[in-house]
Order: C-alpha cells, then sequence, then structure tokens
C-alpha cells in the first residue's frame, strides 16, 4: 500500500447476511491524492465492500457489518456518527445515473439543499462551478431549467457527479460508473476522474481492466476465497495488474 496518508481506511470489515459470510476481513487504505481500483469476479463482493464504505449497508436490513471504516481517522461506525454529514463527506456515484423527475438545475442542488440554506444568488453560482467541475456547463448552460431526463445517459451521469460535486465531498465512491455508459461519455469521466483526484480521493469498483490501468494508482482485488468474499491483493495498480500473486487474482485477470 502507499505511504501516503490515508483519507480513508476499511479495518476488517466483515458483511455477514444472516448465517452467510459475504465479506471476511476487508482492510483497504485510500490514500491522498490516489485512486482506488476495486476488482474482481462478478458476485464476489466489491459492491457490497463498497456500500460498508459509506453505511449505504445499513439500508439493507438483512446485512449485518462488523469491523470498522475510517474518515481522516474518525470511525463512521461509531454511535456518535451523523450518518447523513458523513454521506456528504463521502459521495456514491452508480452505475445507472440517479436521477430526479426535475430540472437539471434542481437534480444539481438537490443534495446542497439538504444540507443547509442557500441564496438564489449562491444557487446559480453553485450550478454554474459544480457543472463546469462536471464538464457539462457548456452543453447544458441555456436548458438548466429543462428536465434533466432529456438528457443523455452519459450526460446524466456527468449530471450525477455535478451534484455530488455540489456538496463538495472528501471521497466518491463509484459503482461501475461508466459501464452503461458509450466509450466517449466514458473518455468524459475518466478525465474528470484524473482531474479530481488531487483533491478528492476516488475509490472506482471496475469490471473493465484497462480503465483500471488507465485511472487507479492503487488496486485491491475482491474473490471468493472459502465460501466468502477477500480483498486477496492489493498493491500498486502496475505491478497488481501486471504480476498478481495469488491464485485468485491470477485466474482473474487472465479471464479477463
Ligand atoms: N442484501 C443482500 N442480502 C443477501 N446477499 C447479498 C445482498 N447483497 C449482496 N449479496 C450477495 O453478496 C455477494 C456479493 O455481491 P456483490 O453485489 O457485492 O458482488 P459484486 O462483486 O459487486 O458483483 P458484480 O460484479 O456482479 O456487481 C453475492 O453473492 C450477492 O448475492
Ligand atoms: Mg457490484
Amino acid at each position: 500500500m502507499s505511504d501516503l496518508a490515508p483519507i480513508l481506511e476499511a479495518v476488517q470489515v466483515n458483511v455477514r447476511a444472516g448465517e452467510r459470510v459475504l465479506l471476511r476481513n476487508a482492510s483497504l487504505s485510500l490514500a491522498e491524492g490516489q485512486i482506488l481500483g476495486l476488482i474482481g469476479p462478478s458476485g464476489a463482493g466489491k459492491s457490497t465492500l463498497l456500500r460498508s464504505l459509506n453505511r449505504l449497508n445499513d439500508l439493507h436490513p438483512g446485512l449485518r457489518v462488523s469491523g470498522d471504516v475510517r474518515l481522516r481517522g474518525a470511525s463512521l461506525y461509531a454511535p456518535s456518527t451523523d450518518v447523513n454529514a458523513m454521506r456528504a463527506r463521502i459521495g456514491m456515484l452508480f452505475q445507472q445515473p440517479v436521477i430526479f423527475p426535475a430540472s437539471i438545475e434542481e437534480n444539481v442542488l438537490f443534495g446542497a439543499k439538504r444540507l443547509r440554506p442557500i441564496k438564489r444568488d449562491a444557487q446559480i453560482a453553485l450550478v454554474e462551478s459544480a457543472l463546469k467541475e462536471a464538464a457539462l456547463w457548456e452543453e447544458v448552460r441555456d436548458r438548466l431549467r429543462q428536465p434533466a431526463l432529456t438528457l443523455s445517459v452519459g450526460q446524466q451521469q456527468r449530471l450525477c457527479l455535478g451534484r455530488i460535486l455540489a456538496v463538495q465531498p472528501e471521497v466518491i465512491l463509484m459503482d461501475e460508473p461508466t459501464s452503461a455508459l458509450d466509450p466517449r461519455s466514458t473518455e468524459a469521466i475518466e478525465e474528470l476522474l484524473l482531474r479530481l483526484k488531487a483533491k478528492i480521493g476516488i475509490v472506482i469498483v471496475t469490471h473493465n481492466i484497462a480503465q483500471a490501468r488507465r485511472v487507479a494508482d492503487q488496486i485491491a482485488c475482491v474473490c471468493v476465497r472459502e465460501g466468502a468474499g477477500e480483498l486477496v491483493e492489493q498493491g500498486n495498480a502496475d505491478a497488481v495488474l501486471c504480476c498478481p500473486q495469488t491464485p485468485e487474482a491470477q485466474k482473474y485477470l487472465l479471464a479477463s
């Protein structure tokens, strides 16, 4: 792992569904200025691990999480944690864009307005800055009041990123954020990630090894071992992708 100070750390995270262990003893660390790629076979537990990094598994009543996750050293699972405030600091981008049936502008402001009241002038400025940061401003500046659902899927995904950026998160978790997108939209998102990583920590689940190679600094590989998902290998992206050390990661990468 990297020597840089961690922004986000998972410490021996276990996730169970009843008697079944979905994820066993997963520990990882996201360093400042880096992108961590999560790879591994379908069903191994990548999304389950990602969802435990901002307590989204809490919303699945059948799942039990143990271990800890720390954001800049503070436990997310401590009883005193304000979960809504924490989720504003750790945003999440899903495979399919989550668009509300409202205008482009309202979609950008949705999270930010729930956190604090924002005066109209500041709203206008925030919409512009978030959409510029998400590389969508030029395409939508003349239609901010139009329904967001009229945008293409690639534009919708950048809109979701704009909504996340409007709350100024410290980390963004992404679960296969480009797998529903065409190559040009994928390229646009990847360029954005490389630009954002200097100030926002990024964890990205991807099935696309070429994408992992293009964007990730560190790689963690989740595979099923003895019936449960485990982080079988993690380290520098070049090293893991070139020369995996465990049979599970070798098998996965050979087949990908
Ligand atoms: N809420 C749940 N209750 C019970 N089992 C679950 C739940 N969510 C996920 N699982 C199981 O946990 C395992 C890991 O699922 P997960 O979605 O994390 O895999 P994944 O690596 O993200 O796969 P994919 O690449 O297909 O998205 C699977 O066997 C899945 O069926
Ligand atoms: Mg998944």
